[in-house]
């Protein structure tokens, strides 16, 4: 949030930052298991036995909201058809169903607007999982039209709106 702020929004500035924060991280063996930031080979690295923990499973049970922002289209498409072959994917499987999630979807606006999107959203929707609605800007690919993700400052204030609804500490 710091880093897109600075930057101005600038992802590819943040994704670097991100990328150099988590490696440093690792090297140390200072990713402490709350830590936000986990990756799909984290979760074979941290079991070995029956009876030790999965960290999909202790991160549905951990966190109080869920956010993914940006969902694409490929995620949203095994989302709403259950699969889960990666760390967010598990993770939203073993969501329980009573707790906020929050997806914010992103795409080409040509992807946005095929059929499958719309449907889609609607079934994320109908198990009660909350949609910050894409905007029109120009895109990645250099397209204009809806299909960007919502401002980040759109999302922040979204989830501080429901932190203080659900009373969240
Ligand atoms: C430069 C670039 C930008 C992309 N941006 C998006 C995007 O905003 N939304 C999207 O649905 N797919 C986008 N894609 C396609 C995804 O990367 C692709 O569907 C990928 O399989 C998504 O995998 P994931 O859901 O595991 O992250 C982009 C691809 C490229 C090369």
């Amino acid at each position: 949030m710091r880093c897109l702020h600075t930057n101005k929004n600038d992802n590819s500035a943040c994704r670097e930052e991100a990328k150099e924060y988590l490696a440093c991280r690792m090297e140390n063996n200072l990713m402490a298991k709350e830590e936000w930031s986990k990756l799909d080979s984290d979760e074979w690295a941290a079991w070995s036995k029956r009876g030790d923990p999965v960290l999909h499973i202790e991160l549905a049970k951990w966190a109080d909201i869920f956010l993914i922002a940006p969902l694409d289209a490929n995620t949203l498409a095994k989302i709403s058809n259950g699969l889960c072959d990666n760390l967010v994917t598990c993770t939203v499987r073993a969501w329980e169903i009573s707790k906020p999630l929050i997806f914010c979807p992103a795409m080409n606006t040509k992807m946005f607007q095929h059929p499958l999107t719309s449907s889609q959203i609607t079934i994320l929707k109908s198990w009660g999982y909350l949609e910050i609605p894409v905007i029109e800007k120009v895109l990645i690919c250099g397209d204009t039209g809806p299909g960007a993700m919502a401002e980040v400052s759109t999302i922040v204030e979204f989830l501080k709106d429901l932190i203080n609804k659900q009373g969240i500490k």
